[in-house]
């Protein structure tokens, strides 16, 4: 969760490097005045670096992200796009602007994309899939790469949560053929709004860096206003100072990550004896970014009586239980695609997921987490848990 904890005198002084020196606030042209920053372009190849992949492009969310990487694939009317009940609604919304049709499967013990139920949704009409790794716990993504290899569909990744996160040492987002990160104000790294995606292929990199600007090629040998193009697009650039803050954002994420993970084992050493709770499973080989600290308790109303205890101590949860509604596709009635493409009611499906996430119970994990915090949770549920 924390980049914004951080944010401070290293992103002032990108951003200041910017107005000290010509002031351009796009990331391209004006070469005369902007004595040779390029922070979006910096920070793109700095991000590409740190995940071992050849290419990444800053775009303006991770919403935007996800569009970008869904334009890649040139979907047509009737096409699928298979992703998880448990994610943000943005997942979903990206798949209905792309103009194919989403499909939401069910979730397991990891509160991500369960691997069985993806196999039997997978039709001659599935496109893609995009596994989402929920509040930076990896997806068996062991599994589910297998099943997109065997049906030669394209695996992409939303990981909006899981930058600075890897599964067998792979950076997540870098499993897929595409990877979609978010640096909204909640993410472990921010830019404020932002998103960068990240790619294996250089075919698929400049299909995207056209697309998200307005067709743009940025052909050398031309000048922009006389640029090439070869396909329509839209507008989702990243602006320098975006860029600025994301380079110094970038430093300080393993650090970061390091220090959610150690406060998210002190929060759960604290509670773990606990009656009645049970830790979200983890994938063999996770190296999580513990934006939370997810367990289940006995029933829906004991997770809501969890919260209620919580914020009684001065506490909190993170999206479970409170927030499901935004985070959970049986209740996306606004979504008519989805409904339809679902039978007209989403109230009977994912029966298993909403089972899962009923009994679930999500506590935020930050980076300057004050001390007396694992005393006090422990205090807060112990008045629930212990009777
Ligand atoms: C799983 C998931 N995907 C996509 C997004 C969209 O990111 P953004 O807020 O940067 O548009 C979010 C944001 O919370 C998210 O949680």
């Amino acid at each position: 969760m924390p980049g914004y904890e951080l944010i401070g005198a290293e992103e002032q002084a990108e951003v200041d490097d910017i107005f000290n020196n010509g002031g351009v606030l796009f990331r391209h042209s004006f070469d005369a005045i902007r004595q040779d920053r390029w922070k979006v372009r910096d920070f793109e190849r700095a991000f590409a670096k740190s995940l071992g992949v050849p290419h990444a492009l800053a775009v303006t969310s991770g919403t935007a992200a996800l569009r970008v990487a869904l334009a890649v694939l040139d979907l047509q009317p009737g096409d699928e796009v298979i992703t998880q009940s448990f994610t943000f609604v943005a997942t979903v919304e990206a798949i209905i602007e792309s103009g194919a049709t989403p499909v939401c499967a069910e979730i397991d013990g990891t509160l991500n994309l369960d691997p069985r139920s993806l196999a039997k949704l997978i039709t001659p009409r599935t496109r893609a899939v995009i596994a989402v790794h929920m509040l930076g716990t990896p997806a068996d993504l062991f599994a589910i790469d297998k099943i997109c290899r065997d049906n030669k569909v394209v695996l992409l990744e939303d990981a909006a949560w899981g930058c600075g996160g890897s599964l067998d040492q792979m950076p997540l987002g870098t499993w897929g053929r595409m990877g979609a990160f978010s640096f909204d104000f909640a993410k472990t790294m921010t830019t404020g709004e932002g998103g960068m995606i990240v790619f294996q292929d250089e075919t698929d990199f400049k299909a995207a860096a056209a697309w998200h600007d307005h067709g743009h090629e940025n052909n050398p040998t031309v000048p922009r206003w006389e640029d090439t193009r070869a396909s329509s697009g839209f507008n989702f650039r990243m602006t320098e100072m975006q860029g600025a803050v994301g380079l110094a954002q970038l430093k300080k994420l393993s650090s970061v990550v390091a220090a959610q993970r150690k406060n998210r084992d002190s929060m759960w050493a604290a509670i773990k004896d606990l009656p009645g709770l049970t830790p979200r499973e983890v994938p063999a080989g996770s190296y999580e970014t513990a934006d939370a600290l997810v367990f289940s308790v006995e029933d829906g109303s004991t997770a809501k009586k969890c919260r209620e205890a919580l914020v009684a101590e001065g506490l909190s949860t993170k999206i479970l239980p409170e927030a499901v509604t935004w985070h959970f596709a049986g209740t996306w009635t606004h979504m008519p695609e989805l409904v339809a493409r679902h039978g007209g009611d989403l109230g009977n499906q994912f029966q298993d997921s909403r089972k899962r996430l009923d009994k679930a119970v999500s506590l935020p994990v930050v980076v300057k987490m004050d001390e007396t915090v694992p005393a006090r949770l422990h205090k807060a549920l112990k008045k629930v848990l212990v009777r």
